[in-house]
């Protein structure tokens, strides 16, 4: 598929994603030359700015981002595709304006992508007053949407988001972002299953023991107190992007790298999972919220005393889970997931543990325990895969040892590619294999809304964990004294 020239349009554009992921992902897909031709990029914002503030802005936005490696001559090309548009997105007479532009003479190309940076509750407006003025006919050229997380609060906000879209958009316009399947590695575990024929016999309840995935951060919630403590880590991470995580790992090979096939195995297994009952939340889920303590050697305030926060505020800053895929390849083996905020390290893994081989060979040597096998995955910062395996220490007595065999897959001359760089890319060439389609959004809510229907009544307590830690005490997760979470790679 070829990127083609469009008018990217951001909503939202002078808040902080654009500032710290879209503007330097379009900057860099320009230094790349993959922008093509008469490509340009319309910030609509409130602020009454002017051309040349905006200019600026987004030169700041870059060096920050980018700092040693920014080009000025670059940076010079990549100023001519910007443009400032100022606009009230809830004032219908603003869009007006708006189309008046893009329907303009040059130089808008009649592609058009429009970005939806902004609080969910302002998507309904913001679709209608862009189909009011006719900004979804695809007479001229393709109009395409793409939609942030979080799609809904819950199943029936989804649902209603998604009545209200499809009055306006074909499936085919709508781009549901989950930046998570950008990420390099990301695709790669989709690699590393389907083009090794080792792993492929191994995949399944009959070798592996149980799979964890872990995203844990170190910042805190920074400026985001309002978004946040009406989300909690449940929502902002493990419905959307570790749910995906988990998708990947467990699905069967879907036929064609196609938008649809690779779909449709998605969506299969997040129908497999089997459903939490209210009355098991407690044995499948835990949350934790964290308190002061010290993070990278300073000292740090707990997330009552951040900003917006209220003082009896539940919200979970910390979210693990115990999943089941009710199919023939997983069943019996739990998923563990895991998230938080100000833990103890900042990274992305999924860990599949295999099972303990029998020990019968070496009855009447020094080796009476073995590790089990680990296939490491790392999603980020470090990329890696990694496989742990058992070998023999050098010497005269039976003694072992685990080892790791590095598949890594980077050379350090090759430059890790941004998540948004590769999704704003396939926006231009129209491939959604790597958007979210509805039904998996749906079911990921299907799979979470009883945990947080649950939390939402339980407001008596939560538990809380140091800031810099692993988090809250929650083993009581783990099916077996064998299985713990694993923190290192
Ligand atoms: C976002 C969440 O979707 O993902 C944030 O809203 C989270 O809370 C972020 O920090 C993590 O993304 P990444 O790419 O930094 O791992």
């Amino acid at each position: 598929m070829n990127a083609e020239p469009c008018t990217y349009v951001i909503f939202g554009a002078t808040g902080n994603l654009s500032r710290i992921k879209l503007m330097p992902a379009l900057y860099h897909l320009d230094v790349a030359k993959q922008l093509p031709e008469g490509t340009r990029i319309v910030a609509v914002g409130r602020r009454p700015w002017d051309q040349q503030k905006w200019l600026a802005e987004v030169r700041d936005m870059i060096q920050t981002k980018v700092k040693a490696d920014f080009d000025e001559s670059v940076f010079q090309s990549f100023s001519q595709r910007l443009y400032y548009h100022q606009a009230d997105i809830q004032k219908p007479e603003d869009y007006k304006a708006l189309a008046d532009l893009l329907n303009g003479k040059q130089p808008f190309s009649r592609n058009i992508a429009f970005y939806l940076s902004i609080s969910p509750s302002d998507f309904g407006t913001v679709l209608e007053q862009l189909s009011v003025n006719q900004l979804f006919d695809e007479e001229l050229g393709w109009r395409r949407v793409i939609i942030e997380k979080p799609f809904g609060y819950d199943l029936d906000s989804a649902q209603a988001l998604q009545k209200r879209i499809s009055h306006y958009l074909s499936e085919e316009q709508i781009y549901r972002i989950d930046h998570y399947l950008g990420k390099g590695m990301v695709q790669n575990v989709l690699v590393f299953r389907f083009a090794n024929v080792m792993l492929e016999p191994l995949w399944n309840r009959n070798y592996i023991d149980h799979i964890q995935i872990t995203h844990s951060e170190e910042i805190g919630i920074d400026s985001r107190g309002d978004y946040y403590n009406g989300a909690g880590a449940l929502r902002d991470m493990l419905q959307s992007h570790l749910l995906q995580l988990l998708t990947l790992v467990a699905m069967e090979p879907p036929v064609s790298m196609e938008a649809e096939a690779l779909r449709d195995e998605k969506v299969k297994v997040l129908k497999s999972i089997r459903p939490i009952p209210k009355e098991a939340v407690h044995a499948h889920a835990h949350r934790g919220q964290y308190a002061a303590g010290t993070s990278k050697g300073e000292k740090v305030k707990g997330y009552l005393q951040e900003d917006n926060i209220p003082a009896d505020s539940v919200t979970e800053t910390y979210a693990s889970m115990k999943l089941y895929i009710d199919n023939w390849r997983w069943r019996g083996v739990p998923f563990y997931m895991r998230t938080g905020k100000r833990m103890a390290k900042a990274q992305s893994t999924i860990s599949i543990c295999f099972r303990h081989p029998p020990l019968q060979f070496f009855r009447g040597t020094n080796v009476n325990c073995m590790s089990p096998n680990w296939v490491l995955l790392g999603i980020q910062p470090d990329e890696c895969i990694k496989i742990e395996m058992t070998v023999k220490e050098p010497g005269l007595e039976m003694d072992t040892r685990s080892t790791t065999l590095d598949a890594s897959f980077r050379n350090h001359d090759e430059k890790a590619i941004d998540a948004y760089e590769d999704l704003l890319l396939d926006v231009l060439k129209g491939d959604r294999s790597l958007f979210l389609r509805f039904d998996e959004v749906e079911h990921a809510w299907r799979i979470v809304d009883p945990i947080l229907q649950t939390w939402a009544v339980e407001r008596d307590y939560i538990a809380t964990y140091p800031a810099g830690s692993w988090g809250p005490e929650d083993s009581r997760l783990f099916d077996k004294d064998s299985q713990f979470w694993r923190s290192s790679l």
